[in-house]
């Protein structure tokens, strides 16, 4: 039977995508690229998370959080107990440093590296899974997992809150050598599903191979339903990449001032909101 045969290897494949997608953001908090890349959180998101009960909400769960450029702005502006997950070690630490001090310090909790260890630590109503978390976590079966322990940890009422790359704006080169490759039978493993690619970024001088799903409207509507939840709200993320926009206060303005005229699909990433259904 094929799928016996191809389970395992997808199943390792998927550890070692999180096994390198954790080295990878390991380097990336720990030399400080990553806050140097993207130095705040786009202000439009913010926005959106405010607009979706960030201000309501009671408890806020921000799955793969980094060194907390959302949950250190909604520990500030919200009176809302945080938890923060990351496979990241560095980045936990990162933001257990700025937690340092923090006047609001006691509400926040942090978990690092075994998602499992989130499972019976309490529910929320709010769950973020912000620019790209879930496109890093692995193929469809990874990440329909992810998406239903999320699903076993919402509150009936809660939201979840995501942003994923769109297939249509990212990585046009790799998503054709991606699709050549599966074309010619040479696609191993998680690469057979299309939407799937591998990338090489330099952090800091070394060279790092990013894995990403990129994702359609309809793809990422389908994919939650599979995992019990349906889209309640749709949104660009950007027009112009992230780290433009983060980096630059009026580009940041002037993006946000465009959204509405762009659809969602052709955002520089797809935000979403989902309820439980
Ligand atoms: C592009 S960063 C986004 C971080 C943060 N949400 C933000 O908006 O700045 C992607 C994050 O996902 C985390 N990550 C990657 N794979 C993950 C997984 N399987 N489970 C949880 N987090 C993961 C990385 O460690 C990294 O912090």
């Amino acid at each position: 039977m094929p799928v016996k045969d191809d389970l395992p290897a997808t199943l390792r494949d998927n550890h070692h995508i999180t096994e390198a997608m954790t080295d990878l953001y390991d380097h990336y908090y720990t030399s400080h690229a990553y806050e140097k890349r993207y130095p705040k959180p786009n202000q439009s998101t913010l926005h959106f998370l405010f607009e979706h009960g960030a201000r309501e909400a009671r408890d806020i769960l921000d799955f793969g959080c980094g060194n907390g450029r959302y949950a250190l702005p909604l520990l500030q502006a919200t009176s809302a107990r945080l938890t923060g997950f990351d496979i990241s070690h560095a980045a936990i630490a990162e933001l257990s440093r700025f937690l340092q001090n923090h006047p609001s310090a006691n509400r926040m909790r942090l978990f690092e590296g075994d998602a499992g260890e989130l499972n019976s630590q309490g529910d929320y109503d709010l769950i973020m899974l912000l620019f790209g978390v879930l496109s890093h976590v692995g193929d469809h079966t990874a990440r329909l997992a992810t998406l239903r322990q999320l699903r076993s940890l919402i509150r009936p009422e809660g939201r979840l809150i995501l942003s994923v790359p769109s297939i249509f704006r990212r990585r046009p080169l790799e998503l054709l050598e991606a699709r050549l490759s599966r074309m010619t039978g040479r696609a191993q493993d998680t690469q057979k599903e299309p939407g799937n690619i591998l990338f090489t970024r330099n952090i800091d001088k070394e060279a790092h191979q990013f894995f990403y799903h990129l994702y359609s409207v309809g793809g990422l509507r389908a994919e939650l339903l599979e995992a019990g939840f349906r889209i309640t709200a749709l949104s660009p993320e950007s027009l112009l990449p992230e780290w433009m926009i983060t980096q630059s206060g009026w580009l940041g303005k002037l993006d946000e001032a465009l959204l509405p005229l762009l659809p969602a699909a052709l955002g520089y990433g797809i935000r979403a909101v989902a309820v439980p259904v």
